[in-house]
Order: C-alpha cells, then structure tokens, then sequence
C-alpha cells in the first residue's frame, strides 16, 4: 500500500509571519489525522520559523527547489544541506514554472535529485506536458521524455525515495483540473513506464501526486482512482481550512 502524500506548494506567497500564522492554523486543523503524509513548502525564507510551528507535529517540512552543488560561488542559491540544517524532508524539483521560467531542463532536474539524495531530502519531481502538447497527443511522449532525462541514470532504490508529481500545465493555477479519467490515464502510464525504466518494485512503489488545480471539492474523485497517491495543491494551500479539508477528504 502506498501512503498518501498531499503538499502544498506556496510558490512566491507568505512572508514569514504570515507562514507561521497559516501553518498554526492548520495545525489544528489536522491534529487528529494520522496515516497521510502532510507537507508543506514555503518560500525559503518563511523555512526556518515555520519549521519551528510544525516540530513534533504531523506536518513535514518541504522546500520548493534547491542547487545541487553543497556550496560555492553560486549567488542567489540555495543548496540541500542549507535545507536539512532547518529540518527541510521534501523539496519539489523541477516544477512546471521552473522549467518555464527558470530554465530548468531534464539535465538540471537531474542534478537537483541527486543533490536532494545525497543529503537524505526526499524529491518531489514534477512532469508534466503543456496544453500545445496535449492537443497534439503528445502527452505520454513529453512524459516519457520527462522521465527519461529527468531520472537518469537512477538506481532502482535511489528511485523509491522519490515521490513523482504529474501536474499537466494547463490544469496549473487555470481552475481547469484534469478530469479524475485524464489524470489516471497518464498515472498509469508513468507507473508502467517506471517498471520499464527500473522494475516492477519501484513501479509498485513509486508515489505519483496529481497536480493542477486541485481543491476540496475536486480531491475525492482524483484520490479514488488507483493509480493517484496524493495531490501537489497550488492556490488551495495557501488557506488551512481548503488545504486542510483535501487532506482530510484524501485520508477518506
Ligand atoms: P494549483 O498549483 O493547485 O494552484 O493549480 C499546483 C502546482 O503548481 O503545484
């Protein structure tokens, strides 16, 4: 049985007081669930004080990107034992708006997992294919692309501590969610694909998040599917009682 795993990706939103006063809210909000992998991923500057609020808690502490070298002349970056020195678990790796506004490419995704693994930071790795390519049936080639570069020349075990997020960009921040049909479809597809690329353990194991406009009203339909391990939750994260009530409605 593969654990359920719902994150909220804040992106660029909360200054740190406004993290802490959300993560307190939730807090309560989801004292009582067990069973489920919670995560949260603020800004990097809001990482220190909110990993406080959510010590000895059942909320895990994510960020939402790093730089794979430890250390070095590399302004602006942020590196793996940087994170776990705040008690960082997650990082979200190769997001959507990365790739796009970024220049993250499969190679750098690459990079950014193995950093993420060596220093025991467990990835959250994002794919996903954009509306042009969606309407030109490319959708599981750009996803076998993806996976390809992107976990290259992974062991079968280094795989299993990563945590796939299949987010196809036009569902992301549009209100327009993939339906529960779409989204199981290309989840099957990359769970198959994982037993080509490793084997039939790791594509047994592997959890795989859906991620696109996810909200409390749309969760239970994509959760109930078999091959949907959890959600990467945008805008419906950044309130505790809609972050809250997708948890409690995927634990369901
Ligand atoms: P959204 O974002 O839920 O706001 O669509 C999801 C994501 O980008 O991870």
């Amino acid at each position: 049985m593969r654990k359920i795993i719902i994150a909220g990706n804040w992106k660029l939103n909360k200054t740190s007081r406004e993290a802490m006063s959300l993560v307190e809210e939730l807090k309560r909000e989801v004292l009582d669930i067990d069973g489920i992998d919670i995560v949260v991923c603020p800004p990097f500057t809001a990482l220190d004080d909110v990993s406080e609020v959510v010590l000895d808690t059942n909320i895990a502490l994510g960020a939402q990107n790093l730089y794979w070298q430890d250390s070095g002349a590399m302004t602006g970056e942020v590196s793996a034992p940087m994170l776990k020195d705040l008690g960082v678990q997650y990082v979200i790796i190769g997001h959507s708006e990365r790739r796009q506004f970024f220049g993250d490419t499969n190679e750098t995704v690459n990079k950014r997992i193995r950093a993420a693994l060596t220093h025991a930071l467990t990835p959250i790795v994002c794919i996903g294919e954009n509306l042009p390519e969606r309407e030109a049936n490319k959708t599981f080639d750009v996803i076998r692309h993806q996976c390809e570069g992107s976990l290259a020349n992974l062991t079968a075990d280094e795989m299993k501590k990563i945590v796939l997020a299949y987010e196809p960009v036009w569902a992301i921040g549009t209100g327009k969610t993939a339906t529960p049909q779409q989204a199981q479809e290309v989840h099957a597809f990359i769970r198959q694909l994982l037993g080509k690329l490793f084997n039939a353990d790791v594509a047994q194991s592997v959890r795989i998040q859906y991620g696109g406009s996810v909200t409390p009203e749309n969760i239970a339909a994509l959760i109930a599917k078999p091959d949907i391990d959890g959600a990467l939750v945008g805008g419906a994260s950044l309130k505790a009682p809609s972050f809250a009530a997708i948890v409690k409605s995927a634990k369901k």
